[in-house]
């Protein structure tokens, strides 16, 4: 599980899938969940599987999530901010 280095930073929040998430100010979205054990963010539109983050750059989209209503955003490449929703990327949402 990866952990955090030091504890400085202001503290933001937001939820995911309704869980409170604590968060750094300037972490990625991808970043807080990581730290959070949150390590599924899109089910797979192949099988449903679920997928994660994997390049932390915005290559390989497997982090999209839906943000405050709007789908298939990289949670590695957007600041959390506080009190967005953030949910799963489902099966069934097309990627653009
Ligand atoms: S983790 Fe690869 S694009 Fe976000």
């Amino acid at each position: 599980m990866p952990q955090r280095i030091d504890g400085s930073g202001e503290t933001i929040r937001f939820t995911f899938e309704g869980r409170e998430i604590a968060a750094r100010a300037g972490d990625t979205i991808a970043a807080a969940l990581i730290a959070a054990g949150e390590t599924a963010t899109r089910q797979s539109v192949v099988s449903g599987a679920p997928r994660g983050p994997f390049c932390m750059m915005g290559v390989c989209f497997e982090c999209l999530v839906e943000i405050d209503g709007v789908p298939n955003r990289q949670a590695c490449m957007i600041e959390a901010a506080p009190g967005i929703t953030v949910t799963r990327q489902t099966a069934d949402e097309v990627v653009a």
